[in-house]
């Protein structure tokens, strides 16, 4: 293949698909050949935007006219199972699918399996591993800059399912990718009355209450308990309180750690460390986390195996936050401590209006 460029489709072309694009061109190495939406103008417009000579109405028939080496999957949540087990099934060597990579466990296992079936690699986007914050910030507790580590405290935006997925992604990166032994949560069940349609998957948030086309809570708060003993204590939504879309604290026995909530508070650094004295602020370097997660796609797709970087954002990594993320809803739900492994086929929040 040397010399050649890789052949990437884009499936659903809507805000994110403009990242994945952006960062293949960027990478040099690909060559973007086709753009699949049901939405003719959103495929022709994106089309357009990033030079891409083809457009199909869904993946079936792009897949097969096109037999490209890596797709990347942009649907909603609900619809990035289909496109992922048949792109496997079609011989795609490498699939960059959007997070949460599904919205049960069931979808879930079955784009895992079905692109272990082929050795396709499939990564999810939480391209928030590569962000040079939270991968010094891991490497410092590796280190055992802040001793043991006894507890993660972490806010976020929005929902469980659409942000929290990266607040408990970053914990268990920050932690080594630990297993978890149970979740207990508190769910608000009061939703926003409006969204603004052009925000991040509102778009019919106003006519049916779902956002990317899931039932969501309004606010959770709860713990996550990390095999070893760290936990996770989170909160999200109309339950976080005001400290940006992301933040993230970690205490130890000899230190602290802080990542500041994007858009960085203020003028407070992006991350902070407080050993023996005061906080001090940890100097980072510049970096494009969507250049590092498509360009571990493609080293892994040149390699004919996931590299280590490929790995951080596997698709088995995103099963794994998924679950966590659906136990922090069947705790809610059941008001009592889940235990892991989690055996649920369904999403808590559907199951509670389809019995109402
Ligand atoms: N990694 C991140 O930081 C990040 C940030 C934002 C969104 N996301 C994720 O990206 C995904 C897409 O979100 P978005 O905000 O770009 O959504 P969007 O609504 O802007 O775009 C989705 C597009 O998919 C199209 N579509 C619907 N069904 C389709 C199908 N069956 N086949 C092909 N196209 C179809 C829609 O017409 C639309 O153009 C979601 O999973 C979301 O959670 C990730």
């Amino acid at each position: 293949m040397a010399g050649e460029r890789l052949r990437v489709a884009v499936v659903g072309c809507g805000k994110m698909a403009g990242a994945h694009a952006a960062a293949y061109r960027r990478d040099g190495r690909c060559a973007l050949v086709a753009a699949v939406d049901p939405v003719a103008e959103a495929a022709e417009a994106f089309s357009r935007r990033h030079g891409i000579p083809r457009t199909y109405p869904d993946h079936a028939a792009m897949l097969a006219a096109e037999r490209p080496d890596v797709v990347s999957v942009c649907t909603w949540p609900c619809d990035h199972e289909a496109p992922v087990v048949d792109a496997s099934k079609a011989g795609v060597r490498g699939i960059l699918c959007e997070k949460p990579i599904a919205v049960t466990l069931p979808a879930a296992d079955r784009m895992v399996d079905a692109a272990d079936r082929v050795d396709a690699v499939l990564m999810v986007g939480h391209q928030r591993r590569y962000e040079p914050r939270y991968r010094l910030a891991r490497r410092l507790i590796a280190e055992g800059a802040l001793g043991e580590v006894l507890d993660i405290h972490g806010a976020a935006g929005g929902d469980l399912l659409t942000d929290g997925t990266h607040l408990v992604d970053l914990a268990r990166f920050l932690l080594g990718d630990p297993a978890v032994e149970w979740v207990f949560s508190g769910i608000d069940r009061t939703l926003p009355e409006r969204m603004p349609a052009q925000g991040f998957g509102t778009l019919h948030y106003n006519e049916t209450k779902r956002r990317y086309g899931h039932r969501i809570e309004g606010g959770a708060a709860g713990h996550v308990q990390f095999s070893g003993g760290p936990r996770l204590l989170f909160e999200t939504g109309s339950l976080a309180r005001r400290s940006g879309y992301q933040s993230i604290r970690v205490a130890g026995t000899i230190g602290r750690l802080a990542v500041s909530g994007d858009p960085a508070a203020g003028a407070a650094p992006w991350l902070r460390l407080q050993g023996g004295g005061g906080w001090e602020e940890v100097p980072l370097s510049a970096a494009d986390p969507m250049a590092a997660e498509v360009g571990a796609l493609v080293d892994s797709v040149l390699a004919g195996a996931a590299t280590p970087e490929a790995d951080l954002v596997s698709g088995r990594s995103a099963r794994a936050d998924l679950e966590i993320l659906l136990a922090a809803l069947e705790s809610g739900v059941r008001r009592q401590p889940v235990r892991l492994p989690l055996a649920l086929a369904d999403h808590p929040l559907e199951r509670l209006e389809a019995e109402a």
